[in-house]
């Protein structure tokens, strides 16, 4: 182990035994060092359940897309018998890939190399001329699945075939998401794209809304202004961390709600922004209206694939053209200002000079994802701290 690296996890290891308030930012080398990615891939990106996409980007039978979960080609594909399974994109011939587009809808897939035949539920059902192949059987030759479980209408999949399921962790977030029915919402804007950034850069911007006041104010301030926002009490699971924002105007806001949703919201969700960093990789950014979802997917220790969506009730996406071209153009420029950020950051993580710096009483949402990363990259130092109890 490098000396870096040892220095990082000791400093990890220290988070979950300190307050919210008292933790500061992780050391620069923390977005940097290949070291603490090779074990952020091995720890966290091939254990944890990461969200690929909507169930509504496969909505009928033969629907699939293609996306790349680290070094792991993966097709999502909706069956002909209405199941959606997630294979691996590889050909069980000589490997290529056996999607080569983004997206599409067929009844098989037609491998562009050699032609093999593979079935919406991963079968191989035709390998042209392999008669005289005394190693072929058929039955072997199917595309390996992975692990894929929906909720509240996000597709989740595991590179870990034997992780645990992930409806039974979701319990908490289950409870407080109830009201914003997020399975019902469909996608009014949708994004992939790439921020030049850690991911984990990426993720912490998306848990507070302390940087209203400076990265978005043109754009969110006066809306959500950075002053009111405040922490919610971190869950028991410590699977995500969440705080929420209340709007300038909350007469106005409760007024809407209270039209468009009867009593379904508390007063306190009716008047305000509400943010869930569900750990490790995933952003939600709620009103009764919409869900704004950001899923961070790392490419190396230094680029980030982003995808996400911007989810709202059926009824309001097909509203007046002009509001929804309006509103759409604000999304597109927070997540710019965002990417913009994240690129910013990584840019000077090598100063010699850049040193932790104090968090924001707003920022519990950071210190609760610092802390999760303790426990997962560290949890051997963690455990053997003076305060393991905890
Ligand atoms: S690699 Fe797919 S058919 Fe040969
Ligand atoms: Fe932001």
């Amino acid at each position: 182990m490098t000396p870096q690296l040892d220095a990082l996890l000791d400093t990890l290891a220290a988070y979950p035994a300190t307050d919210d308030a008292a933790c500061f930012t992780l050391p620069p080398a923390a977005y940097t060092d290949p070291d603490l990615y090779a074990l952020e891939v091995e720890r966290i990106f091939r254990r944890e359940w990461l969200i690929v996409g909507r169930t509504s980007d496969v909505a009928r039978p033969g629907d699939w897309f293609t996306i790349d979960v680290l070094d792991d080609p993966i097709l999502v594909v909706r069956g002909t018998d209405g199941q959606v399974r997630a294979f691996s994109n590889v050909c069980r011939h000589r490997y290529m890939p056996v999607a080569l587009e983004k997206k599409g809808n067929d009844r098989r897939f037609v491998c562009a190399y050699h032609g093999w035949v593979y079935g919406t539920d991963g079968r191989l059902v035709a390998a042209p001329l392999m008669e005289g192949s005394l190693g072929f059987d058929r039955a072997r030759c199917g595309l390996p699945q992975y692990r894929l479980e929906q909720w509240q209408g996000f597709l989740f999949i595991n590179l870990d075939d034997d992780a645990a399921p992930l409806a039974p962790q979701m319990a908490e977030a289950d409870a407080r998401l109830e009201s914003y029915r997020s399975a019902e919402l469909v996608t009014g804007l949708a994004y992939d794209t790439i921020w030049e950034g850690n991911w984990k850069l990426a993720t912490e911007n998306g848990m507070e809304y302390y940087h209203h006041m400076g990265l978005h104010g043109r754009t969110l301030e006066a809306m959500l202004p950075a002053a009111g926002a405040h922490m919610e009490p971190a869950p028991a699971s410590g699977r995500f961390a969440h705080s929420r924002c209340p709007y300038a105007d909350r007469a106005a806001a409760a007024e809407r709600v209270a039209r468009r949703h009867a009593s379904r919201f508390d007063e306190a969700d009716a008047t305000s922004s509400y943010a869930m960093g569900l750990f490790p990789n995933i952003s939600l950014a709620l009103t009764p209206d919409s869900n704004n979802w950001l899923s961070f997917l790392p490419m190396g220790p230094g680029r980030t694939r982003v995808i996400g969506g911007y989810l709202l009730p059926e009824n309001l996406q097909y509203g007046d053209p002009e509001t929804a071209a309006r509103r759409n153009a604000l999304i597109h420029e927070v997540n710019e200002e965002d990417a913009q950020a994240t690129w910013r950051l990584q840019q000077v993580m090598a100063s010699s000079k850049a040193a932790p710096g104090p968090l924001n009483v707003r920022e519990g949402t950071v210190a609760q994802f610092y802390k999760y990363l303790g426990r997962t990259l560290a949890p051997e130092r963690v455990a053997a701290m003076p305060a393991a109890a905890q």
